[in-house]
């Protein structure tokens, strides 16, 4: 589908007009994320604005750096002007599935730190239920895995240890933990099974952003869907 990438591009274009000269920016990862971060080093360089970006991943201080985006921290700016990141799933009413890339807990704490969250991706993120044929991201402390998952088992949900790619075993975050995929099927109540798991002791974080994201761009094959928070 390589028109998803062209597409990317164009929700990425209508993203970064959020951004203004002086503006603290929360940099997503993923790769939506990463053309995101591009954008900004571009208009850096041609709009001579003054911005800092906070990162969110290891991923996103070296694209960062690659395009001369200057970097800060939420010790010296708790709370930023504007978050701009991808996601893996989108509904109508603004809520989001993230942590394809594993970086969920320090996205979820940047976007809730950020006067204002804009999501990019393209339209195959839209879905009428979030949950379905994917599944919810966990960051999971590896001292708890075997009593978090089977709590996950009696939430209903079906839980896959996140395996490492270019290593053997799990996949490790920038934090240090596992990343537990829970198969949950549609969700109803995404409120209430965000909070059932954040109260599974060793649950770091999950990667459902219910009523966060304040504007999502989606890049279609011929153009851009804007879905605004009323
Ligand atoms: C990383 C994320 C990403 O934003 C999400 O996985 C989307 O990635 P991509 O833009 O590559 O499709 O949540 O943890």
């Amino acid at each position: 589908m390589a028109w998803r990438e062209e597409a990317k591009k164009r929700a990425v274009l209508e993203a970064v007009k959020h951004v203004k000269d002086d503006f603290v920016i929360g940099l997503g990862s993923g790769s939506t994320a990463a053309y995101v971060i591009q954008e900004i080093g571009k208009k850096i360089r041609r709009e001579g604005l003054r911005i800092l970006g906070v990162p969110t991943s290891h991923q996103a201080i070296m694209t960062a750096v690659h395009y001369g985006v200057p970097l800060t921290t939420l010790d010296e700016h708790p709370e930023p002007d504007l978050a701009i990141d991808g996601a893996d799933q989108v509904d109508r009413e603004l809520n989001l599935i993230k942590g394809g890339g594993g970086a969920l807990t320090r996205e979820k704490i940047v976007a809730s730190a950020a006067k204002q969250f804009v999501i990019v991706a393209d339209e195959t993120k839209l879905v009428e239920r979030l949950g379905t044929n994917h599944p919810v991201p966990v960051e999971v402390l590896p001292f708890a895995l075997p009593t978090v998952l089977a709590k996950m088992r009696e939430l209903g949900g079906k839980p896959f240890l996140r395996e490492g790619k270019g290593k053997v075993g799990p996949m490790v975050t920038d934090n240090g933990n596992f990343v537990v995929d829970v198969d949950f099927g549609p969700i109803r109540a995404l409120k209430e099974l965000d909070l059932q798991l954040k109260s599974i002791p060793g649950v770091i974080e999950t990667g459902l952003f219910v009523g966060m994201a304040n504007v999502i761009y989606l890049g279609k094959p011929d153009g851009v869907l804007r879905i605004v928070r009323k």
